[in-house]
């Protein structure tokens, strides 16, 4: 029986076309990464599965890791996120590194989901954290670092928004206003995670099932009610939540010193699904009616190091996904053309002895930083060009029986067609027009 020629499900084949998208994406997220003075940063694929079950949530654990038990009994995972692999090397060095300690990493991740348009189960997460920032400024340059991308690729406020919550004030509505227990509180978050995928009667039903008073359920969707920042800050104060109101109004001021408020919307039900966040929660949001999805989403964690017996120090970052922003990219039309790649030369021989000769000026070339393309055999001068464009070259030398008894060749620009005869051994004369 022949082998399935597919990849395994949800995962995906990066041929050269798909992989210079790839590496466009991942050289915007490097480069926007370093411009903030962010440390790349690698873990391994592997770790035991207890390091997900101390913080990362019981959907991840019971219904999206890949496990196996290893030759020595030891139950171990394909990583599904990476922040626990960050906060794991970060506990062995942060006491010698200065603060804040700013990395990043462009990991691949399993998890085991329905593959779906912006679903997979394969895919490559930028990861931003900074660890030990002052007050909340960890969090407004997170922001910062988020928005910078996407402007990066071109995008702007009409493409994405920044949907933003604090874990302190929903804590502040549950446990404060509407006295509920650690469990009933466990699962309120879980259902507003979900809030925005059922509809009315699937929330009431879920939320009955809680156990609240009336008083406290009232309570409950006066604040899925909030719509922007005046409302939440309005709604703790009459609460008396004021120091909660305070702490959250500073920091929105902050963001808008710092230009972020354009993108910014305040959402009652953005909680993030992960167990570790403390503080700050987002998403980003694609605005294309097409593409409504969380193209990134993170957070504050103060307590994450502390699984580990290490002290405390508050980390905030996200992760943002290479599959929701190669689709955001494509319907506002932000992806540039990679269909073809990208060299200078194309180096051919029309004669068979011209093969010598013609592997001797790719190597010249190659030593000044050229990237060249060879024949490796005679080219019919009918083949030459078609070749050319696959290659994507600017130019082509040909060496025909008349060049080769002049020891000569024809060098061509294809774009402006222009044309020069010139000597093979002339290598400043060459590299002159092919760098002009
Ligand atoms: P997350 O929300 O689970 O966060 O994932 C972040 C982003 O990764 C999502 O917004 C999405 O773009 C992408 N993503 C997640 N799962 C999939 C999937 N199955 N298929 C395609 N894309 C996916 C975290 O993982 C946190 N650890 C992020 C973080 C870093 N928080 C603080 N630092």
């Amino acid at each position: 029986m022949a082998l399935n020629k597919q990849p395994y499900r949800g995962t995906r084949d990066f041929f050269p076309k798909d992989k210079r998208v790839r590496d466009y994406l991942f050289s915007v997220m490097t480069k926007t990464a370093e411009s903030f003075g962010y440390e790349s940063y690698d873990g391994p694929l592997l770790e035991e599965v207890e390091l997900y079950k101390a913080k990362s949530g019981e959907e991840l654990i019971n219904e999206q890791i890949y496990s196996f038990v290893d030759r020595g009994e030891r139950l171990v995972a394909i990583r599904p996120e990476m922040t626990p692999t960050l906060a794991r090397m970060v506990a062995q060095v942060h006491r010698e590194q200065s603060k804040p300690l700013r990395w990043f990493s462009i990991p691949n991740l399993m998890r085991y989901e329905k593959p779906q348009r912006g679903r997979v189960r394969e895919h490559w997460q930028l990861n931003c954290d900074v660890f030990g920032a002052p007050g909340r400024m960890g969090e407004v340059e997170i922001l910062q670092v988020a928005v910078e991308l996407f402007e990066n690729y071109g995008a702007n406020n009409t493409h994405f928004e920044i949907l933003l919550n604090d874990r302190a004030i929903v804590d502040a509505v549950f446990k404060s206003m509407m006295k509920t227990t650690d469990e009933q509180t466990y699962r309120l978050y879980k259902i507003v995670d979900k809030a925005k995928k059922v509809n009315e009667e699937g929330l009431k039903k879920m939320v009955g099932e809680v156990g609240l008073d009336s008083a406290a359920e009232n309570i409950f969707y006066s604040y899925l009610q909030l719509k922007n920042f005046d409302d939440v800050k309005t709604f703790l104060t009459n609460n008396g939540q004021q120091e909660i109101a305070d702490l959250f109004n500073n920091f929105v001021e902050q963001t808008k010193k710092t230009g972020l408020n354009e993108y910014l919307t305040y959402d009652p039900t953005i909680v993030r699904g992960l167990d570790y966040y403390t503080g700050i929660v987002f998403e980003i949001f694609d605005k294309h009616p097409d593409n409504r999805r969380a193209l990134c989403g993170g957070g504050a964690y103060a307590n994450l190091l502390q699984i580990f017996n290490e002290d405390q120090l508050s980390g905030v970052g996200f992760g943002l996904g290479d599959v929701t922003l190669k689709d955001f990219l494509e319907v506002h039309n932000l992806l540039p053309n990679l269909e073809i790649p990208v060299n200078d030369v194309l180096i051919t021989f029309q004669e068979d002895d011209g093969l010598d000769a013609s592997l001797k000026l790719a190597r010249s070339l190659r030593k000044k930083d050229l990237k060249v393309v060879t024949s490796l055999d005679a080219l019919k001068f009918k083949k030459v060009f078609p070749t050319a464009e696959k290659k994507g070259v600017r130019f082509v030398t040909l060496m025909g029986s008349d060049e080769m008894a002049k020891n000569q060749i024809q060098l061509k620009n294809l774009a402006t067609k222009e044309q020069h005869s010139l000597d093979l051994n002339d290598l400043e004369s060459i590299l002159k027009i092919i760098k002009a």
